[in-house]
């Protein structure tokens, strides 16, 4: 696995602004698509390109355009839909996939409960969305299901990831799997009911308000 740590001024400025627990959810979506934005900068510095002929308006020239077939955007229901605008900003092409993955808040295990990707991404380099790499459970398991249909090119995007999460992924991910992981920072520690410490609390009832 490979970790990417962004460390820049703007990146941590709008963190701390997410960060803050009286920041509306208005707010939050937005800085939230900024930092995504920022972020898959750095997660699609590796993106595959070909060569392509084309003429400016001066003289005939050959560029670079993306390779089919097109990228694989998966955000990880529901919190990472709230990733997917800046990621869709700075790749349009892109085909999007969705994997709804829960936490049982019991048992902390993670049940799918819905799923729309291809039978085949062999050949896809495929983007996870989800804000929070806490246990790495989520994680884990939904690279676990790229893998099955074939995905080996895999780059987790998350804006916060707790040490115990990434140890997780070192040991539990699918070997086949060259995975890589972008995040703006790691915190602390998970507390007793696996939030990350200091965080920003629960990203999904922060985005989009909390459902009884
Ligand atoms: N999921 C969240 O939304 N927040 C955490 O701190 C951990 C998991």
């Amino acid at each position: 696995m490979e970790l990417h740590v962004l460390e820049h001024p703007l990146i941590e400025h709008k963190l701390t602004v997410l960060r803050d627990k009286n920041t509306p959810s208005n707010t939050f979506r937005e800085l939230v698509s900024e930092l995504v934005m920022l972020e898959a900068y750095e997660a699609t510095r590796n993106l595959d390109i070909e060569d392509r002929q084309i003429e400016t308006p001066v003289a005939p020239m050959v560029g670079k355009k993306l390779c089919s077939p097109r990228p694989m955007v998966v955000p990880v229901l529901r919190a990472g839909l709230g990733m997917l605008d800046g990621m869709t900003r700075l790749l349009p092409t892109a085909e999007v996939g969705f994997l709804g993955m829960k936490r049982d808040e019991s048992t902390l295990d993670i049940v799918t409960y819905a799923n729309r990707l291809p039978e085949d991404l062999s050949g896809r380099q495929c983007f996870l969305l989800d804000p929070m790499l806490a246990t790495g459970g989520t994680l884990v398991a939904a690279t676990h299901y790229l893998a099955e249909r074939g995905a080996k090119d895999v780059t987790a995007i998350n804006i916060l990831a707790a040490p115990e999460g990434l140890e997780r992924l070192k040991q539990d991910v699918d070997p086949s799997i060259n995975l890589k992981v972008v995040v703006c920072a790691v915190d602390q520690k998970l507390n007793e009911h696996a939030y990350i410490v200091p965080g920003l609390g629960d990203a999904g009832d922060r985005l989009y308000g909390v459902i009884d």
